[in-house]
């Protein structure tokens, strides 16, 4: 049966930690100079509802230095669900290429196109969660601390997509997550009740905190992301003042464990959510963060669209 990657939680947390040691792996035979021609012959379509920067050239990077191919399918160019159903640009892609990444508004466009496809589908960020920017930011906090189970992992901001897949990881692999969120931006009753199923099983605690010096204090891992995601621009008025206490400053940072890492996924809005001083500081892991896209994609990728 084909593999798809849509979700951290559709995986045993066993195969995660996996993925991560195969993602290390590849990253070292990378900077060796010896990525192996494992996607010869094989293209990804890559299929954006929305506009990127990190998941469009980590993708593509990624396919090319494993022999492979990508192709850019922007947001106008085929109208996911508008110009064409998604089960049928699904059937059509699937004659053509051998994976597709997509990136979607609604979380159902992404499922569906991976019913329809007859190829692995893997979800480049939907409304509902980022999984391959949560392997990511596994994968940076794993090469910093060795290991993710009884960290303290803190989120500081809205309850979005980012927060969901890194809070779903987090548990997974047995860290603590602790969310602080301005009341009715918190995360997702569904979110939460995945989350606490998978910290139930590895041990791991999931903190809802209101106060923002009571989330970070103990913090291994500092998390904050934009107020305003992709789609929700006419809200960012609104969610400036909403948000405007939740910010990741300096002040903030000396009040978690001296060695905290600080992180983001990008882009960010210096001055918003995360200031200049942290996000070039000496805490910042937010460039390991967009690099390790690229390395921890590959193992994703190799784990759906690789030979068995
Ligand atoms: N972090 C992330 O997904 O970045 P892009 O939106 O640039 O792909
Ligand atoms: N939460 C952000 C993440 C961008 C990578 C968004 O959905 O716009």
């Amino acid at each position: 049966m084909k593999k798809d990657f849509i979700a951290v939680a559709d995986y045993p947390a066993e195969k995660i930690q996996e993925l991560l040691d195969l993602a290390v792996t590849l990253k070292t035979e990378h900077f060796a100079g010896g990525n192996k021609p494992i996607f010869k012959g094989k293209v990804l379509a890559m299929v954006f509802q929305k506009p990127s920067l990190r998941t469009r050239v980590s993708f593509d990077m990624a396919m090319r230095h494993l022999g492979g191919d990508a192709l850019y399918l922007s947001p106008s160019e085929i109208g996911l669900g508008k110009r064409e159903s998604i089960a049928d640009v699904a059937r059509v892609l699937s004659g053509y290429v051998q994976g597709i990444m997509a990136r979607v508004f609604a979380h159902d466009h992404v499922t569906q196109l991976a019913k329809w496809a007859s190829i692995p589908v893997v979800n480049g960020l939907s409304d509902y969660n980022h999984p391959c920017q949560a392997m990511a930011d596994a994968l940076t906090v794993y090469e910093k601390f060795g290991n993710l189970k009884g960290l303290n992992i803190t989120f500081i901001g809205d309850g979005n997509n980012v927060a969901t897949s890194m809070m779903h990881i987090s548990a997974m692999l047995g860290a603590n997550f602790t969310m602080n969120s301005p009341e009715g931006y918190g995360l997702s009753e569904q979110a939460l009740q995945v989350g606490k199923k998978l910290a139930a099983q590895s041990g791991s605690e999931i903190r809802i905190v209101k106060d923002t010096v009571e989330a970070v204090k103990q913090a291994n891992v500092i998390y904050t992301d934009t107020w305003t995601s992709m789609g929700q621009e006419a809200e960012e008025a609104e969610r400036l003042k909403v948000f405007a206490q939740y910010q990741v400053n300096a002040d903030l940072v000396n009040k978690a464990d001296p060695k905290a890492i600080v992180m983001h996924c990008l882009p960010a809005h210096r001055g918003q959510e995360i200031t200049d001083e942290v996000a070039d500081g000496p805490h910042s892991a937010l460039f390991d963060q967009a690099e390790n896209r690229m390395h921890a994609q590959k193992a994703v990728l190799v784990e759906v669209m690789g030979e068995n």
